[in-house]
């Protein structure tokens, strides 16, 4: 009887010590519950899964946000009628590309990362639509340079959604400045807070990425300027809803 009572005690030692086997993206876990999840919602468009093809053959696809992520993210644009979109993160343009998918026709989609690269060889080569191309505008210089002249440019309170999911170190700066970009009732993911499950670490064990992370989920959790979710889906993520 002792030891069935310590199995489980050690079991939940376990899942604390490597969390990361509780969570991770659909691409590399073949969890049955996951899979099962993802098998009965993610709906891709051709032009989504060549972006994910390409993208997997030139670069793998260990950078590229998750269908399922990308997925709520379009259906929370969807919700809140969300027309203009900061995309913190642009990488080869999966999450901007959905992003484009979920706004109307006039909506646009500002595509921030420091790299042209990815871009030019994978989302503007599949995305040949003109009509869905012409909503993603690309800003090739830190998101901290590109947000801050969206405000200097009188933005600021314009925009419905931004999806943060760039370097992590500066989360904090990117939160800030896509809270006072955003509208009120507009909303903010973040993607990777729980960061393979090393966001448990001890603090002084932690690298700076996670100890970033770490200091935004703890800023978040108290911000009275948002309603917060965080969500153990793929690598964690934040939903902020701006009051
Ligand atoms: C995880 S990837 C983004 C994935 C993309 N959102 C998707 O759905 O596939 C992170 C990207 O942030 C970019 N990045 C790194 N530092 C940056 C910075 N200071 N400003 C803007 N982008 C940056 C990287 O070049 C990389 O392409
Ligand atoms: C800010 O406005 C200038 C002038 O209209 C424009 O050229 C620039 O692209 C804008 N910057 C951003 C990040 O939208
Ligand atoms: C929120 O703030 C309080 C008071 O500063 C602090 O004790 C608490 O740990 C914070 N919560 C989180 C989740 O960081």
């Amino acid at each position: 009887m002792r030891i069935g009572l310590s199995f489980p005690i050690f079991l939940q030692f376990a899942v604390t010590r490597f969390a990361s086997a509780a969570i991770g993206k659909s691409f590399s876990s073949n969890d049955p519950i996951l899979q099962y999840s993802i098998k009965h919602s993610v709906q891709l468009e051709q032009v989504q899964k060549e972006l994910i093809e390409l993208t997997s053959r030139k670069f793998g696809n260990v950078m590229m946000g998750a269908p399922e992520v990308v997925q709520l993210n379009q259906n929370l644009i969807r919700a809140i009628k969300a027309k203009n979109i900061l995309d913190v993160g642009l990488f080869t343009g999966y999450s901007a590309l959905g992003a484009a998918l979920a706004v109307p026709s006039d909506g646009t989609v500002v595509g921030m990362d420091v790299y042209s690269e990815y871009f030019d060889q994978v989302g503007d080569v599949v995305i040949t639509d003109v009509n869905l191309r012409r909503k993603i505008k690309t800003f090739f210089q830190p998101a901290e340079i590109t947000m801050n002249q969206l405000i200097e440019n009188g933005t600021a309170g314009q925009w419905d959604f931004c999806f943060i999911d760039a370097d992590k170190k500066n989360y904090i700066t990117y939160f800030e400045q896509c809270l006072s970009l955003l509208r009120s009732g507009g909303i903010i993911t973040i993607d990777n807070v729980l960061w393979s499950g090393r966001i448990v670490q001890p603090k002084d064990e932690m690298d700076e990425s996670t100890r970033a992370i770490d200091d935004l989920n703890k800023l978040v959790a108290n911000d009275t300027r948002v309603f917060v979710s965080l969500l153990p889906i793929a690598d964690g993520l934040t939903i902020a809803l701006k009051k």
